[in-house]
């Protein structure tokens, strides 16, 4: 288990690389299953999660490996139609592999996924896709087993937008003669990515980026190249983290207008933000203001991904701010390891109401969860004295070299 210890209350300053988007390599991991050739990602973050979901790919039958930030894998010796439980229990968007599985073999099974406890994350829109799409999806409560009884025309309505069920729909569409239409499809720029890396593999997909994505299947699907998308949570992390304990930091091979929603609220607070269209200059040299009521919603809303950041960041903002959740019912964990730095917090079911502190307090604290991790360094960088943030390996799910980038910016940060 490791542990990271900050001495609060320097200032940021510096420069930081964002790297790729871990939730658009992810399931461009899983679409490689599809092909036959070996395709050549790049600038893929070296991170725990991308790690285990190489593994799958082994565990099924296929190679992958990395070089410097590219991956190169190779699925044409995939066979195996089963994800190995211990995979599974990993990572939640093993879940992914199910639909290019299916695609390829005509059958996929696997054990319910791990990933972080958030809320209660089931799988029937998921498995609801399948059926619309003519699969046969069974769930026991533990193990799902899917099995593709026909190939027919579908129209996949999908409750809400959920990421992972339009990437799954898109993956099982790919292959086989017929037209599947997603509608009420999530509109994540990493669903756009996932599009363009199959278009490049032969695939014909319309519409991300929409709510309506149509895929005409096709025979077989060819290797390809590609650079993943920059990481919006990554950079969310850093600006927010800046705008809290001020400083002046330049974000550089980002996407600006994937996270418009997070500067728009930064500069309201009062943070100084400059812009291109790949680069993002914060400067942030006073206490930070409140911002009264925050949504978290589908993109383009505000992401529920830079929520917990954000709260460490009203914590310590000047006034009352509010954040109501309505991706997942348990994303506010991190509010009880705010409180023991002497934040002040109320939740209210999916409200949460801040009231902003002058300083908060070095304490000892423990990662609830990937993001709540990297929101507790956020406010043991504002905090006077000495944090000790346990569980630190959730940190490493998402975040490339957290410590020594946050290092270089002038933390005082130590991993024990
Ligand atoms: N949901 C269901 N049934 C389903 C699927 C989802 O009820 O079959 C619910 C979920 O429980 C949740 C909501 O629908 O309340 C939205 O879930 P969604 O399916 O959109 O999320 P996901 O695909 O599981 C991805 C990201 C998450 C990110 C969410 C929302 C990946 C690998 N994960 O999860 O990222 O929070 O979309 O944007 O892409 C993270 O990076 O820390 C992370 C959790």
């Amino acid at each position: 288990m490791g542990k990271f210890v900050v001495c609060g209350g320097n200032r940021l300053f510096g420069e930081v690389n964002v790297h790729g988007a871990k939730n658009s390599v992810l399931p461009i991991l899983a679409a490689t299953v599809l092909c036959e050739d070996e395709c050549i990602m790049d600038n893929c973050p070296d991170i725990s999660d991308v790690g285990v979901t190489m593994e799958i790919i082994r565990a099924l039958g296929g190679t992958a490996e990395r070089s410097g930030s590219s991956l190169y894998v190779n699925s044409s010796g995939i066979s195996k139609n089963e994800i190995p439980e211990m995979l599974m229990r990993r990572l939640r968007s093993s879940v992914i592999f199910l639909g290019s599985i299916l695609a390829k073999c005509g059958r996929a099974r696997c054990s319910i996924p791990g990933g972080c406890a958030i809320g209660k994350r089931p799988v029937n829109y998921h498995l609801n896709a399948f059926e619309a799409m003519g699969a046969d999806a069974r769930f026991d409560g533990k193990y799902i087993d899917v099995k593709v009884s026909e190939i027919k025309d579908s129209v996949v309505m999908l409750e809400m937008p959920s990421v992972g069920a339009t990437e799954n729909a898109m993956l099982f569409a790919c292959l086989g003669e017929r037209k599947t239409v997603i509608v009420n499809a999530a509109k994540e720029p990493e669903i756009v990515d996932l599009q363009e890396f199959l278009n490049k593999m032969g695939a014909r997909v319309f519409g991300a980026g929409t709510s309506v994505v149509t895929i005409y299947g096709v025979k077989k699907l060819h290797g390809t190249k590609h650079k993943i998308i920059p990481d919006r949570i990554e950079a969310a992390t850093y600006m927010i983290m800046t705008a809290a304990v001020g400083g002046k930091v330049n974000l550089k091979g980002v996407n600006f207008g994937h996270i418009r929603s997070v500067t728009d609220i930064l500069s309201v607070c009062g943070a100084d933000i400059e812009h291109s269209d790949n680069e993002i200059c914060i400067k942030s040299d006073k206490r930070i203001g409140a911002y009264p009521m925050i949504n978290t919603n589908p993109y383009p809303g505000f992401p529920t991904d830079a929520q917990s950041s954000l709260m460490a960041a009203m914590a310590v903002a000047d006034g009352v701010s509010v954040i109501v959740e309505n991706i997942f019912e348990n994303r506010f964990t991190t509010a009880a390891e705010l409180l023991k730095m002497g934040a002040d917090i109320t939740l209210e079911g999916k409200r949460a109401i801040i009231r902003g502190k002058q300083k908060l307090k070095g304490a000892s604290v423990s990662s609830p969860d990937l993001r709540g991790g990297a929101a507790l360094v956020t406010a043991a960088v504002c905090a006077e004295g000495e944090t000790v943030i346990e569980n630190t390996e959730y940190i490493e799910r998402g975040y490339e070299n957290f410590e020594n980038i946050l290092r270089r910016l002038g933390v005082q940060i130590s991993n024990i």
